[in-house]
């Protein structure tokens, strides 16, 4: 795994926006793999400034969400399809049939989640994917235990997630407590994988996910399986790594390697 460690938040999301710019650049139909949560909100106002002043061209791009609340109607303020509508997905120009967000509202969820591993393939896959990490080390809504193969699914939040989350509802008896979500599995099939992280409160999570084993009880640390992913830190999120030193050391030689 390529360890980014930034100085600040701003620094780390812009980091992380060139490298989804790269594979924009090299691939304009590419399918993307989109995150929700406070995390990647730095990185989709990067993208929207890049389209914007820089034409970022996203016409020919498919995106694909992690996840959904189950029961949030699309127009609640706290569902997924809201916030990815609000903070990328009408800044941008990705045609709107091009964009798949689980549905949190469906009258058979086995049938719909089928359906979505059904529609990432037939779109070729997921070309790059982001993803932000729960503090219990959890990807999308994969909480601990989850298996390291599990595909798209209903989920039972943790009561830490949505202890976690209720800072976004008016109380904590709001919070859904299922949610429909990617498995790891799937992630794990993305052809590049970015994840991001900043905040104290995110240190133990990502040491856990980098450098312990590889473990259901840490879902992110599965991504150590993965031939092609980068995580991308703020300095309070890098504070708990012990190879802080060789990721630098890498990162600053890394002009003057040889290129691939
Ligand atoms: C939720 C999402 C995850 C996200 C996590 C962290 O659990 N399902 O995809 O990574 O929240 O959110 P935040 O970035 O707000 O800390």
């Amino acid at each position: 795994m390529e360890v980014i460690i930034s100085k600040t938040y701003e620094e780390m999301s812009r980091a992380a926006a060139l490298d989804v710019a790269e594979v924009l650049n090299a691939t304009p139909d590419a399918v993307i793999g989109m995150a929700t949560g406070s995390t990647p909100l730095g990185l989709y106002q990067e993208l929207v400034r890049m389209h914007k002043k820089e034409g970022l061209d996203f016409s020919q791009v498919t995106t694909f969400n992690l996840d959904e609340y189950v029961g949030l109607p699309v127009t609640h303020s706290q569902s997924y399809h809201y916030f990815m509508h609000e903070n990328f997905f009408k800044h941008v120009n990705i045609p709107p049939q091009n964009i798949h967000i689980p549905s949190g509202t469906t009258s058979n969820y086995r049938a719909f989640c089928d359906w979505y591993e059904q529609r990432i393939k037939e779109c070729g896959g997921i070309d790059v994917q982001i993803l932000g990490i729960g503090s219990d080390g959890h990807i999308a809504f994969n909480e601990p235990a989850s298996s390291l193969s599990s595909r798209t699914r209903l989920k039972t939040l943790a009561k830490s997630t949505i202890d976690d989350n209720a800072r976004f509802f008016k109380s904590r008896d709001e919070v859904p407590i299922y949610a429909i979500t990617m498995g790891v599995g799937t992630i794990l099939e993305a052809r590049k994988i970015l994840l991001l992280a900043n905040g104290r409160k995110k240190a133990e999570a990502v040491a856990a996910a980098v450098e312990g084993p590889v473990t259901s009880m840490i879902t992110a640390s599965a991504l150590q399986m993965h031939a092609d992913s980068a995580v991308y830190v703020d300095d309070d999120a890098a504070s708990k790594l012990q190879m802080r030193e060789y990721y630098d050391w890498v990162q600053q030689k890394k002009p003057d390697a040889p290129k691939l």
